[in-house]
């Protein structure tokens, strides 16, 4: 009797020994849930909340009605502690003065459209030219400045936040009226998935993306990152970062990342393109163009061992390093953003496609349906 009692202590014992050795942060299993919370005031008055979604292992994802955006996105490292992987401010206040889209959803139109303007059934519309020449992100007041509409879900295997945002029709000089919704779902397999659906009453354009920055080992520069893109293409740009319409093969040139390799390897190259980016500002022809979920690119920091894989349907991705950060912002926790702390994956269409007719289309029409999914998916090597 004593000695089974004894036994049994051991046992017990052992399994302590196994929780205690093993990383408590990212083992312990907590209820998915969502929390919301008050984060201010526009500067028209309006209040904006803050969500912030918990899925079962302790990974967390906020997110805010100003610009739909991301604010923070804690996942942990090989050693189960949790960093804050994207960049942004801490207040609304921080965002609304100053914010090279951190953790936006970007629309009407991601990336540019060449000299803020194009033609569709004959009809030619202008937009703001905010970038140069041309329109970047959906023009002054894109959907990173506008303020949507909220609504909790609960799914299966995770916790979600519906968004939606009516675009009126001449919106930013945009035709049609364009009614939005984002899905953002933390998924207990440690996913941010972002579902992108829209609907119009007269033909339009439309792109929508997200303009996260992410810094894998949550402080310092990216330039150590490892980085793979699934892409043996890229569209090349001219000075003002508009596309060629060219389709360029990787092979050869410091675009090629088939196989993952440092991200500051080769950005100091001289290289027509990457002058023109002042680093890497490009986008990648995916390989995938079927619309189907397929992986896009995979990211590894090799200090903390963090793993982030994009998968999307789209059939482009925008590989921005983080070139015109200078310093010039601080951040969350009194950080300091210097040139490339933080790089950005949008999946997208091609930048320009309105005005490049051999381009993907990114027409939508009335009647039809714009569909596309994006995932980020976190985990450790
Ligand atoms: C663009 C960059 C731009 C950045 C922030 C990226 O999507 O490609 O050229 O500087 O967004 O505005």
């Amino acid at each position: 009797m004593k000695q089974s009692k004894s036994v049994f202590v051991a046992i017990v014992l052992a399994f302590l020994n196994i929780g205690l050795s093993m990383p408590v942060t990212a083992s312990a299993m907590v209820n998915p849930q969502i929390k919301k919370e008050a984060f201010g005031m526009t500067s028209g008055g309006e209040s904006v909340e803050l969500y912030t979604l918990t899925n079962a292992n302790g990974m967390e994802a906020r997110i805010m009605t100003y610009g739909g955006a991301i604010v923070s996105l804690k996942v942990p490292d090989r050693a189960g502690k949790f960093a804050d992987v994207v960049l942004g401010h801490d207040t609304l206040d921080g965002y609304l003065k100053r914010s090279p889209y951190f953790g936006s959803i970007i629309g009407r139109y991601g990336n540019r459209i060449g000299r803020g303007q194009f033609s569709l059934n004959g009809k030619q519309y202008r937009l703001p030219k905010n970038n140069g020449e041309n329109t970047l992100h959906g023009g002054d007041h894109g959907f990173d400045k506008v303020l949507w509409k909220a609504k909790e879900l609960k799914s299966g295997n995770g916790v979600g936040l519906s968004l939606t945002y009516l675009s009126k029709d001449g919106e930013e000089g945009f035709p049609g009226n364009l009614s939005v919704t984002v899905i953002y779902t933390l998924t207990n397999n440690n996913e941010l998935k972002i579902d992108y659906a829209a609907t119009t009453d007269k033909a339009t354009v439309v792109n929508l993306t997200n303009h996260s920055y992410f810094n894998l080992a949550g402080q310092g520069d990216i330039l150590q990152h490892e980085l793979m893109i699934n892409a043996k293409r890229f569209t090349p740009v001219d000075s003002g970062l508009i596309p060629t319409g060219e389709l360029r093969d990787v092979q050869g040139t410091p675009m090629d990342f088939t196989r993952s390799a440092v991200i500051g390897a080769r950005i100091g190259q001289r290289d027509e393109q990457l002058a023109f980016g002042k680093g890497y500002d490009h986008n990648w022809a995916l390989n995938n163009n079927t619309g189907r979920l397929a992986l896009a690119a995979r990211v590894y920091e090799p200090r903390t061992g963090r793993v982030m894989e994009v998968s999307t349907t789209e059939p482009g991705l925008q590989f921005y390093s983080g070139n015109f950060l200078d310093g010039s912002i601080t951040g969350k926790g009194g950080q300091v953003y210097q040139h490339r702390y933080g790089f950005c994956l949008e999946t997208q269409h091609f930048p320009d496609s309105p005005n490049k007719p051999r381009f993907p289309s990114t027409v939508l029409r009335p009647g039809q349906m714009y569909k596309t999914s994006t995932i980020y998916k976190f985990s450790v090597k």
